[in-house]
């Protein structure tokens, strides 16, 4: 258990607030919330203490015995502000401490992350940019806010990101650290395939695999929170879209195929600086795809269903990339009698050619559908990163680290 503050300052994003609070508190922390004056005229004090299971309070007068307002960030494994508003900002960016939560700010020796919420013109004014980059030149974390529907009618930069993304980040940040979530991915375009692709036999049937999709996700949410631009091509995963990425849907290998090259750029067009294949892509489909439903007893009844390669993707995007582009493959492996998971991995990686592979050992099932990963990087210098067991956003953040030296 993991003790965190949860610091909310006066946006009207703060009853998202309520939802992070009840987001960390099941996931098993010990959360304490520290609101601006201003926080509690959009939700009550009562609601955070009864939420967190402690007292609230927004000034440096109340509890003086206690200290609190050096103890209180003393103690704190992570803090978390959301949402922080342009003036939560910038007292923060100038070291004031006129309240209980920019005091804790100053005596936090833990990851801090700022999550900006306020309108477009507050978020790309010059004096809130500068004290961002002041905040990350300190080492803060300050994620780049969501792009969508504001207060009122406007839309644009400057929304809060969905409670359970910025849960996700906030466990990133505490078992990785500030580094995990740097902003620099800024700039960068990002492809991510996720889920597992469907081969249809007939209009009803298909077939396919156990991939959930989670981990592709949480690839492209730590990019987001990077500062990358992500677009996930997505076959038949039942997810919420992370926040600030971009989903493409599809069904087939085909389709997949379609869609990754297209967003790689590998027909000319923008390219993609990484292209993360973590999409479970059938090898086979069946041959023919029956217009009518199969039918037990009856002349369409298939004795057997005759099965045809489909297009290897990653191999295929390795031979088209674009210059600089760097391609991180994904292998499911399990161990045999030719060879154990590793030896099968980089007999893999020689023959696609990718400059990474992330293998995961799936003997016993261990993976698909779970929250929790491990995994290995290979790399085709030869080398090999143990990524140990952690949720699948920590396994991301990894992965990351491994991607980001070797960005040109
Ligand atoms: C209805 C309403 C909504 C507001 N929403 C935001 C917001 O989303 N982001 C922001 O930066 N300021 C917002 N403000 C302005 C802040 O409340 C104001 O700058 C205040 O001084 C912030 O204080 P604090 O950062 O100490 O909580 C809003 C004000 C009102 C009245």
């Amino acid at each position: 258990m993991s003790r965190i503050v949860l610091g909310v300052a006066g946006g009207v994003a703060a009853y998202k607030a309520a939802l992070l609070l009840r987001a960390l508190t099941e996931a098993g922390h010990d959360v304490r919330v520290v609101p601006t004056p201003g926080a509690l005229n959009f939700v009550g004090a009562a609601t955070f203490e009864a939420l967190s299971g402690h007292p609230v309070t927004t000034d440096v007068w109340s509890d003086v015995p206690e200290v609190a307002h050096v103890r209180i960030g003393q103690t704190a494994d992570l803090v978390v502000v959301a949402p922080a508003t342009a003036d939560l900002l910038a007292r923060a960016a100038a070291g004031r401490a006129d309240d209980l939560l920019t005091a804790t700010l100053l005596t936090a020796h833990c990851p801090v992350v700022f999550v900006p919420a306020m309108h477009t013109e507050m978020w790309l004014h010059p004096a809130t940019q500068d004290n961002v980059a002041t905040l990350r030149r300190r080492g803060s974390i300050v994620l780049p806010p969501a792009v969508g529907r504001l207060t009122g009618p406007d839309s644009g930069p400057g929304r809060l990101p969905e409670p359970h993304d910025v849960a996700a980040l906030a466990q990133v940040a505490l078992t990785a650290g500030a580094g995990a979530l740097r902003a620099d991915l800024t700039g960068r375009r990002v492809v991510v395939s996720a889920g597992g692709t469907r081969e249809p036999l007939d209009p009803v049937r298909y077939l396919g695999n156990r991939s959930s999709g989670r981990q592709g996700w949480a690839l492209a949410r730590v990019a987001a929170g990077r500062g990358a631009e992500v677009t996930l091509v997505a076959a038949n995963v039942d997810l919420p879209a992370p926040f600030g990425v971009r989903v493409v849907p599809v069904g087939t290998a085909e389709e997949l195929r379609a869609a990754v090259l297209a967003e790689a750029g590998s027909g000319g067009g923008v390219t993609a600086d990484v292209v993360v294949m973590t999409a479970a892509v059938a090898d086979f489909r069946p041959a023919t795809v029956a217009a009518t439903k199969l039918k037990k007893d009856s002349a369409s009844e298939p004795a057997a269903v005759p099965l045809v390669r489909n297009p290897d993707v990653l191999a295929e995007l390795v031979t088209k990339r674009a210059p600089g582009q760097l391609v991180v493959g994904f292998a499911a492996e399990t161990g045999d009698e030719a060879g154990d998971v590793l030896a099968h991995a980089r007999a893999k990686l020689a023959r696609k050619g990718c400059d990474l592979l992330v293998v995961n050992d799936v003997s016993g099932g261990g993976v698909f559908g779970r929250p929790d990963n491990a995994a290995v990087v290979l790399a085709a210098d030869g080398s090999a990163t143990e990524i140990p067991h952690g949720t699948k956003d920590a396994v991301a953040a990894a992965v990351w680290q491994t991607v980001l030296p070797r960005l040109p």
